[in-house]
């Protein structure tokens, strides 16, 4: 076997490291300042020589772009900002020759308002079949004034829009968990379900090996659409209702919410994956749903559902050793329990950048997104070991591991945004309340003499890049002893090498409250959470995140060593 031939039969996604590649920000190959598929396709031999199994791209489909891409308004077609449907095929034939699995995005809870569908919707007026399609109610008060329930959108604001009829009179309003230009489907209808089996069928057919599904947790409504109010924090994406009791939650206050985790989302998962299930090659579903507790994610990845489900609960841990030691058994039990493999996952487009989440001071930053006013804003040196401290401790896992471009050069939020440069609607929608997320998109760091650090073929980058990241370019670690990028490379290999995606967890004891050690197979990991340094065990050192000090591992900082027979 060459290395690059793709088997199938071998459930490939128990173990894979899969990337997240966020088309905006990663390679721009037309010098328009906005990333696209022919620069994704450029950079994929960079991708294999980092060692990944597979990337997922982040929306690439024909969308007004008022949350970036998440608002699709042809769910078969390609933005003309990122390419065409042809790019799209060199792109996946590229990853597929390098031995890359690709796995897309779907955005089923909601379309654009632009969306033929929504528009074909107000055009028909209330009680069409049109309408029936997504999630229109008369509102409440004498003249309809005030809208069906209080429920409020995720991005901040009311979670209604009222419409307009076509005499210009107030007409009925329409449900967005998110923007308004997101209207929420109603997936009570046939027709929907139907269009969606479609659209999942028409990227089986070109060949991708799996969708990432956004919202999740979302698309199906309580009944009656009762009035909810939900703890002040609720994460970036709304989720975590059920551990999140807070002062203002009472015993009375429903845990879930009846927009999130509803029961009926999972006849939906169980239709999809009998259309994945009709295609050859291990097809696999990812749940993104903020479900808290993980023994209640799990219930997205039985056998007959979804493959896996990204595990925030892993992400929102801090870096603090019982802490992690705790989510990591919750994890293998809860996903275990149900025959899935657990995921693992630090960083993604909706969140602060690991590099600096795990070194913020502050309380409850990371849903609200992180900007020069923060209280608490990281140091950025501490942020940066922790993060390679902590991937390295997630890489020794089993499971499978999504990383977020840059990661692997150790970039931090983006911080100093001027405000006209923003684009996240959380920004708009709580009047510079939120920063919001546009400090974990900007476009990465290629070559540190290029313009736009090699980002675009052009000088222009849609949102700009910090002077400082011209050090943490690819190039200037590339083959670097020490360096971010060196630190994910070995430890991929390793993680072949020792096959400890697929192993299992054995925890060590005796090293202090701030350590989480354990043993892999024929390996041991030592991550210290702590500031003290710790005596590391007999056994070849095979990497460290830090220079150790002898068989010294500093404070913050993450070994593997072979194990040594008791
Ligand atoms: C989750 C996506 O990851 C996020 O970026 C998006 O804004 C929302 N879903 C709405 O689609």
């Amino acid at each position: 076997m060459t290395g690059t031939e793709l088997t199938h039969g071998t459930e490939w996604w128990r173990t894979a490291v899969i990337y997240q590649i966020y088309p905006r920000s990663f390679a721009d190959a037309n010098g328009d300042g906005m990333g696209d598929l022919a620069g994704i396709s450029a950079r994929l031999p960079q991708l294999k020589d980092l060692g990944i199994d597979a990337i997922w791209l982040s929306p690439f489909y024909t969308s007004p772009q008022r949350d970036a891409g998440y608002d699709v308004s042809d769910y078969c077609d390609v933005d003309p900002l990122f390419g065409t449907l042809d790019d799209f095929e060199v792109l996946q034939r590229t990853a597929h020759d390098l031995g890359i699995r690709v796995i897309v995005d779907i955005v089923p809870n909601h379309s654009s308002s632009a969306h033929g569908w929504f528009q074909a919707a107000l055009a028909a007026g209330p009680g069409s079949d049109e309408r029936a399609r997504y999630t229109f109610r008369d509102g409440k008060g004498q003249n309809g004034e005030l809208p069906p329930n209080n429920w409020e959108s995720v991005f901040g604001g009311l979670a209604w829009t009222r419409t307009t009829d076509s005499d210009g009179t107030p007409g009925q309003w329409y449900l967005h968990l998110f923007d308004s230009s997101q209207p929420d489907f109603d997936w009570d209808s046939e027709w929907v379900r139907e269009q969606f089996r479609a659209v999942l069928r028409f990227w089986l057919d070109r060949g991708v090996d799996g969708f990432r599904v956004d919202v999740a947790h979302g698309m199906i409504k309580a009944p009656g659409l009762p009035d909810y109010t939900p703890p002040a924090e609720g994460g970036s994406m709304g989720g975590a209702p059920a551990s999140a009791l807070e002062p203002g939650i009472t015993a009375e206050t429903p845990l879930t919410a009846p927009y999130w985790a509803q029961d009926g989302v999972h006849e939906i998962y169980r239709d999809w994956h009998k259309v994945l299930a009709a295609y050859p090659g291990d097809r696999v579903l990812a749940a993104e749903a903020w479900v808290d507790p993980l023994s209640q994610m799990a219930k997205w990845v039985r056998p007959d559902e979804m493959h896996q489900a990204f595990n925030f609960a892993y992400l929102e841990t801090p870096w603090n050793a019982a802490r992690l030691k705790a989510v990591i058994d919750e994890s293998l039990e809860a996903f275990g329990n149900v025959g899935a493999p657990s995921t693992w996952v630090l960083s993604n487009h909706d969140v602060v950048r690991h590099a600096s989440r795990l070194a913020l001071t502050g309380e409850n930053l990371q849903g609200h997104g992180i900007g020069p006013k923060t209280v608490g804003l990281p140091d950025t040196a501490l942020g940066l070991r922790r993060a390679k401290a902590a991937s390295a401790l997630m890489l020794s896992l089993p499971g499978s591991s999504y990383l977020y471009q840059g990661e692997e050069l150790g970039l931090p939020e983006a911080v100093d945004l001027p405000d006209h440069a923003r684009e996240d609607p959380t920004w708009f929608r709580t009047n510079g309340e939120r920063y919001g997320r546009d400090g974990c998109r900007v476009p990465i760091p290629w070559e540190a003499a290029s313009e736009s650090f090699g980002f675009s073929t052009g000088a222009k980058s849609w949102l700009p890049q910090p002077a400082e990241w011209a050090g943490l370019a690819r190039d200037q670690q590339d083959g670097v002893a020490g360096s971010t990028l060196e630190l994910y490379k070995h430890a991929l290999t390793l993680r072949r090498e020792h096959s400890l995606a697929s192993g299992t967890v054995e925890w060590i004891d005796g090293f202090g409250p701030e350590v989480a050690a354990y043993r892999n197979g024929d390996v041991t990991v030592v991550a210290n959470t702590g500031a003290a340094s710790v005596q590391l065990p007999a056994g070849d050192v095979l990497l460290s995140s830090e220079e150790l000090v002898g068989r010294t591992l500093p404070g913050d900082a993450t070994a593997w060593l072979r194990s040594v027979e008791a």
